[in-house]
């Protein structure tokens, strides 16, 4: 990976119809430990997010709760923010597709459309699940039901504009067979290649039955399909169809990223775009979004990255159920790191998985509280005990064992910033963590080897003992950087502990030696108190 090459990395714009729940947080999650991690790398990175505030969900939600639809979603999106704040996520810019900016871009597209003769007027008799905001056809159903609600569609009868999808079903075809990574997993590429494969049905782009979207310039009794419009955020987030990039006044303080965004040409970034979505929404990521493009002369995106999805200790996550795990409540018991950290380790990146609170606890207590923050904790105590808080220069040690194994030791730091990178540009969050936690295994079984507080008894070891403390502070240091992306908020404790700044670039600082001989740190305090087992 050259760490030169841009990214844009982005979430899907959530809907405003209710609060976000473990699902949006783990794309979100996802997408804000890429960012930060390129961004260590020194990799010029943007990160969009955003909301989804048209369509017939919204103008339901607003309408039982007795008020308009902006209204609502100013008042839902308001909790966004308050989300996405309290869990320190670090996206460039905001967008919500009520914009102006957005609204226009999304005509315009639909005008490129049009004058490229992929638009038609056409009878509309379909089949609407209102909650996946999406259309199907019998053959979609499951015994009548819309396959991911398992409610019964709606039938919709009206005259409204088309789009002809079916033309883009070979473009579509040899676009991914050019570019092999541009649906990830693998699996999950093949699942669109196969339905590709059956052919596609042109689809209904606009509705004439309620007014709460971008309406057809041309025919403003029309609105655009939700989906429509809200894609094009990708680009409009980019000033498309400005080439020279969204005005930065467009979107100002609605940064997260401790700057407000550079301007910068559509295409410095566009050909650099990631999307993160969950399975059920890449269908109209790759098949809808990108057939959008193609038709008005843009080329699709990079990659779309599918995750899987969250269940609960076995059951459909579901408000029916009450089962929906939030955010918040999480972090506010355990912190927002431990919170993280389930995530990444235990999430749906590559398949489904289950929330399970007793594999959170479990992997809370081995990897963060016994893992880590035992770790730091015994090594700056005893840095402390021993060389009054100084980092010692490096000798060798003189058993034989003992520096085979802190020979294997710098041998894994060394090793470190390039297996981080091959799994992060694989989308392996877990991967780039487990890099991370051998070393931590690693390292603390070193401790009990070299006992440095056994060493310390005997003056004849003093050799040794400065070996050891030497090593586990060159680890201190490498884990401190090393977590930047991950556990933001030990990361930044450890930096205070040993008294320096989580910045720099990671292939500078991920080095064996990078922690310099004679600094003296500030002291160690607690990471991660243990929790009880079987506990809430
Ligand atoms: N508004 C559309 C996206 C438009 S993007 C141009 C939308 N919004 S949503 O609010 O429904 O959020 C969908 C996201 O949440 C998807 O990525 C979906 O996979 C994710 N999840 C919803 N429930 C989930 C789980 N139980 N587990 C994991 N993710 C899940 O769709």
């Amino acid at each position: 990976m050259n760490v030169e090459t841009p990214v844009y990395i982005t979430t899907p714009l959530y809907y405003v119809n209710d609060e976000l729940h473990i699902g949006h947080a783990t794309t979100t999650l996802y997408a804000d430990t890429l960012a930060r991690f390129w961004r260590a790398c020194g990799r010029p990175v943007l990160f969009l997010t955003g909301s989804d505030e048209h369509g017939q969900k919204i103008h339901k939600a607003a309408t039982a709760a007795g008020t308009t639809p902006k209204a609502f979603a100013d008042r839902i999106v308001g909790k966004f923010f308050e989300l996405w704040e309290r869990l320190d996520i670090q996206y460039d810019i905001f967008i919500r597709t009520t914009d102006d900016f957005h609204k226009r871009a999304v005509q315009a597209l639909f005008t490129r459309l049009r004058d490229a003769g992929h638009i038609r007027k056409d009878r509309y008799n379909a089949l609407y699940c209102v909650d996946c905001e999406t259309n199907y056809t019998e053959k979609d159903l499951v015994e009548g039901k819309c396959p991911i609600h398992k409610t019964t569609p709606q039938q919709v009868s009206e005259e409204n504009y088309f789009f002809a999808l079916s033309r883009f079903t070979q473009p579509l075809l040899e676009h991914i067979a050019k570019f092999p990574d541009c649906i990830v997993p693998e699996p999950r590429r093949n699942e669109i290649v196969g339905k590709l494969k059956d052919g596609l049905n042109d689809i209904s782009v606009t509705r004439t039955t309620f007014d709460w979207g971008v309406p057809l310039p041309w025919e403003p009794q029309h609105v655009i399909w939700v989906w429509w419009d809200a894609l094009v955020n990708y680009i409009s987030g980019l000033g498309w169809p400005d080439a020279q990039g969204l005005p930065t006044d467009a979107i100002a303080g609605r940064s997260r990223h401790g700057h407000e965004p550079v301007r910068a040409p559509f295409a410095h970034w566009w050909p650099h775009a990631v999307h993160l979505v969950g399975k059920d929404i890449l269908w109209h990521h790759s098949v809808v979004w990108w057939s959008q493009l193609l038709g008005a002369g843009v080329n699709p995106p990079r990659q779309v990255f599918a995750h899987g999805w969250w269940q609960v200790e076995g059951d459909k996550m579901s408000k029916t159920l009450g089962n929906v795990i939030r955010p918040l409540e999480i972090a506010d018991k355990y912190g927002r790191d431990a919170l993280r950290w389930h995530v990444l380790r235990e999430g749906p990146a590559k398949g489904d998985a289950d929330w399970r609170q007793a594999a959170f606890i479990t992997r809370y207590n081995a990897d963060l509280a016994n893992g880590l923050g035992n770790l730091v904790n015994r090594s700056l105590t005893m840095l402390g005990k021993y060389f009054a808080g100084k980092v010692p220069a490096e000798v060798a040690f003189e058993q034989p064992a003992l520096e085979r194994a802190r020979r294997d030791i710098i041998a894994r730091v060394n090793a470190l910033y390039a297996r981080m990178v091959a799994a992060v540009t694989a989308f392996d969050l877990d991967g780039a963590c487990e890099a991370v936690f051998e070393l931590v295994r690693e390292t603390n079984a070193f401790v009990n080897n070299a006992a440095p507080f056994k060493l310390a008894k005997d003056p004849a070891r003093a050799n040794d003992l400065q070996a050891s403390m030497h090593t586990l502070c060159q680890v201190c240091f490498v884990l401190c950087h090393a977590l930047r992306a991950f556990l933001p908020d030990a990361s930044a404790r450890i930096a205070d502990q040993l008294g320096i700044k989580a910045e720099g670039r990671l292939e500078a600082v991920l080095r064996w030696n990078a922690f310099a001989p004679g600094h003296t740190i500030v002291g160690p305090q607690p990471l991660f108190a243990r929790l009880e087992t079987g506990g809430a």
